[in-house]
């Protein structure tokens, strides 16, 4: 390293002295890919019950933007390190969380009985025993982000330090364990103190702890054992190994992000709520950079996963959940619901759709107030409109159903006019059949089509018609009672009845 860096000093011609410092380059990065890299771990302290929130529901499966607060903490772990280095250590529940989190690939620790934060490592000690750092992250602090996680564990090995924190300063620091430093301008952490157990004076401190923390295995695991659980909740606190480390000449640094927000926990209903606010916000506001309309973004909920293409328009008061996805220049007009759709572009949807697993083809008009449920096909520019309910349907290019029908099971050609009121009884108490209606066809309105039935192209049913029988191509089937005209019959009844 050293005869490199003599060579790319030595004065030499413009060119020639840039390819001699990349020569340069290339061999310390050489030397660095053969230099032993730290192994390094991340567990994800996540077994609470979470009393706070007065919960069936395990703490970190509780929701904010759309997804387990559990799983935002993981989903930002593997991008540090590869999944099969991420422990989650569960207890409360675990079967419940892991279920919930397995997709994810990351690992388990069982923590059987919920001691302490610091319990809570002592479990994981064989897990980790084959790495050298292990970053902590609390599993209920879902803002944090991988490139801050990045920054604990750099500012970690570059301290050479035992026990590294990630600290914050929070307008209100309440509930939050205080970080006492040994001098105001020192890296180096005498302790941190419990909200419970502050003085009137440390309760003054705006600096927090986070509950993220990197540590080195051997000095954490060498002195792990001198946790006491002498407190108001006997439990052993994490929190308490920067004063335990100290005690024995290792050295206990914090680092201090600038974003505040990324440490935030949810312990509380109204603190799940700002975290949910906080990422629906973030949500809407990478959408308006990447050239989508969202008014009122405030009252928009807006899943992680939704894509919308750029000069779609989102009124106020919408809901796109999952992994619904949104062509260009489309409008989607106020109080929809829409879940693990496909739309595709210059989509209008009026106000109030409901719609689920639903795909809709370029131009389609949606609603007002259609319901849209699995396997329901739009093609393009086609028309779905009030209360109107869709199922497992295709409707073809260019085909109306304007009104108050419920279409389910139904394959519809191109061009197709359904009238009003139209019904396919798809259900004969056994099983679910299917009504063709193929290209061109003209449904007269309040017809029942009774599944399974054919009605041919270009073929007209009569308004009110049940048909149960196919109907040819090109034919007009009426499937009702005739009409009976009885002249005078209103006056002779009331004559009658008069006497
Ligand atoms: C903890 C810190 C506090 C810090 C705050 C930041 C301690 C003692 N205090 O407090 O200094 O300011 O986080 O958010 O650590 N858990 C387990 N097993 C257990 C107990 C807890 O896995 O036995 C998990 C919880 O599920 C949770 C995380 O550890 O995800 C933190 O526990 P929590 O009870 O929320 O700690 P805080 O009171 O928030
Ligand atoms: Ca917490």
């Amino acid at each position: 390293m050293k005869k490199a860096k003599s060579k790319s000093s030595r004065p030499v011609p413009g060119g020639r002295k840039i390819a001699v410092q990349k020569m340069a380059e290339q061999k310390i990065a050489a030397v660095m890919a053969r230099m032993p890299q730290p192994r390094i771990a991340i567990a994800i302290m996540a077994a609470g019950k979470g009393t706070r929130l007065k919960s069936q529901l395990p703490k970190v499966l509780h929701e904010v933007g759309g997804k387990a607060l559990l799983e935002h903490v993981i989903a930002a772990a593997v991008r540090v390190v590869p999944a099969a280095h991420v422990y989650a250590i569960i207890g409360h529940d675990a079967e419940r969380v892991r279920a919930a989190t397995e997709y994810t690939g990351s690992k388990y620790v069982l923590q059987a009985d919920q001691r302490g934060t610091g319990h809570a490592l002592m479990v994981a000690q064989e897990a980790l025993a084959g790495y050298d750092h292990v970053i902590v992250l609390s599993g209920d602090a879902p803002l944090i982000t991988p490139e801050t996680i990045g920054h604990l564990r750099n500012f970690h090995l570059e301290e050479q330090a035992a026990m590294t924190l990630l600290t914050a300063d929070l307008d209100n620091p309440t509930g939050y364990g205080r970080v006492l430093r040994t001098s105001s301008r020192s890296a180096e952490v005498q302790a941190i103190v419990e909200e419970k157990a502050a003085s009137a004076a440390q309760k003054k401190i705006h600096e927090i702890n986070s509950g993220f923390y990197v540590f080195a295995v051997k000095e954490l695991y060498a002195n792990i054992g001198k946790l006491s659980n002498a407190n108001v909740h006997s439990e052993y606190y994490l929190t308490d190994m920067a004063e335990v480390l100290r005690a024995a000449r290792q050295r206990v640094v914090a680092w201090k992000t600038a974003n505040a927000n990324e440490v935030l926990g949810g312990n509380t209903r109204a603190e799940l709520a700002d975290l949910d606010h906080y990422l629906r916000m973030a949500k809407c506001r990478q959408l308006m950079d990447d050239g989508v309309t969202v008014f009122y973004p405030a009252t928009c909920v807006i899943d992680a996963d939704v894509q919308i293409a750029p000069d779609s328009v989102i009124e106020p008061y919408v809901q796109l959940l999952g992994k619904t996805r949104v062509g260009t220049a489309c409008r989607v007009r106020s109080y929809s619901v829409i879940r693990d759709s496909e739309i595709g572009d210059g989509v209008i949807i009026r106000p109030g759709c409901v719609m689920e697993g639903a795909r809709i083809a370029n131009g389609a008009v949606i609603g007002p107030y259609s319901h849209l449920r699995p396997g329901s096909e739009i093609g393009e520019g086609a028309h779905l409109g009030n209360f109107v309910e869709t199922k497992k349907i295709k409707l073809g290019r260019g085909s109306k159903a304007n009104h108050l029908s419920y279409l389910g099971d139904a394959e519809i050609g191109a061009g197709v006019n359904i009238g009003a009121g139209t019904i396919t009884c798809n259900y004969d108490g056994i099983r679910k059949n299917t009504t063709v209606i193929a290209d061109h066809a003209f449904i007269g309105s309040d017809s029942t089509l009774v599944a399974p039935v054919r009605v041919g192209k270009g073929a007209y049913v009569g308004a009110a018609s049940c048909i149960t029988d196919d109907v040819p191509d090109d034919a007009l089937a009426i499937g009702r009672a005739r009409q009976v005209v009885k002249e005078g019959w209103v006056s002779a009844r009331k004559a009658a009845k008069a006497k």
